[in-house]
């Protein structure tokens, strides 16, 4: 019942011809996919011409952050308004290195995902642990208050998605085992039924972030309550990206 994202995070990397060259060769290789969605998310700088390439095609466009005001003094942020405007349908909200390279709180990134959905983007609600906080057991009590303050205050109408994303698997080339995330994608859940109730619970998309390859998404992928994967670094390559799209279910 819930449509497989797959969703590529190029964080702060390619210029705008490096954008272009990549969404081009991308196009090209995921053409014939139709029963997944597929999600590319540049930096502010390439969103404009990457959308404007991507008119017409089966992938999507979002941006990694926003800030919550529509307009005014708010000197080198983005508005919600504007990533609507360049046509992004989407944004990741909460990244863990939004979270610990820039300081977000938990009711910052909230205030951010009540204005996405407010604007009809669709927001990422990404959350994880760090490695100590695994170490100490508090895997649960992390996750639980970033999804429980994140989510604070939205309707239950608002369309949403959730990245897991432990901290210490992003970037570092360690993988959690599909055992290990899916353990925490059906707390999520479960915390979702809490919070909004059972059928909303089991609507919402919970995607896997952290070192996911072609070599291992499959076995991520077909875990029950993982709905998905928010890709780093095997995004930034047409081919790689495209076999993590395509892997068979
Ligand atoms: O948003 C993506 C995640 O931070 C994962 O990055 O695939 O390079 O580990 P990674």
């Amino acid at each position: 019942m819930r449509r497989l994202l797959i969703a590529g995070n190029w964080k702060m990397n390619k210029t705008v011809p490096e954008a272009l060259s990549l969404v081009r060769e991308l196009k090209k290789l995921v053409s014939d996919v139709n029963d997944r969605d597929i999600l590319v998310c540049p930096p502010f700088t390439a969103l404009y011409p990457v959308g404007k390439e991507l008119k017409g095609s089966n992938i999507l466009l979002g941006a990694q952050n926003m800030f919550y005001e529509e307009k005014g003094a708010f000197t080198g942020e983005i508005s919600p308004i504007m990533l609507k405007d360049v046509g992004a349908s989407y944004v990741i909200l909460g990244h863990s290195e939004r979270r610990h390279i820039f300081g977000e709180t938990d009711d910052l990134i909230n205030k951010k995902v009540i204005s996405a959905a407010k604007h009809g983007l669709t927001p990422i609600l990404c959350v994880g642990e760090l490695l100590e906080e695994r170490e100490r057991g508090e895997t649960e009590v992390v996750v639980e208050r970033q999804v429980r303050e994140g989510l604070k205050g939205l309707s239950r109408e608002s369309e949403f998605v959730i990245a897991y994303e432990p901290v210490w698997a992003i970037g570092t080339g360690k993988t959690a085992t599909p055992e290990q995330a899916q353990e925490v994608h059906k707390f999520i859940r479960g915390l979702l039924s809490e919070i909004f109730d059972s059928e909303k619970a089991k609507r919402v998309r919970i995607l896997y972030g952290g070192s996911v390859k072609p070599e291992n998404a499959k076995s991520l992928l077909e875990m029950s309550d993982i709905d998905g994967a928010l890709v780093g670094g095997a995004s930034l390559k047409a081919e790689s990206f495209s076999k993590i799209v395509k892997f068979d279910r």
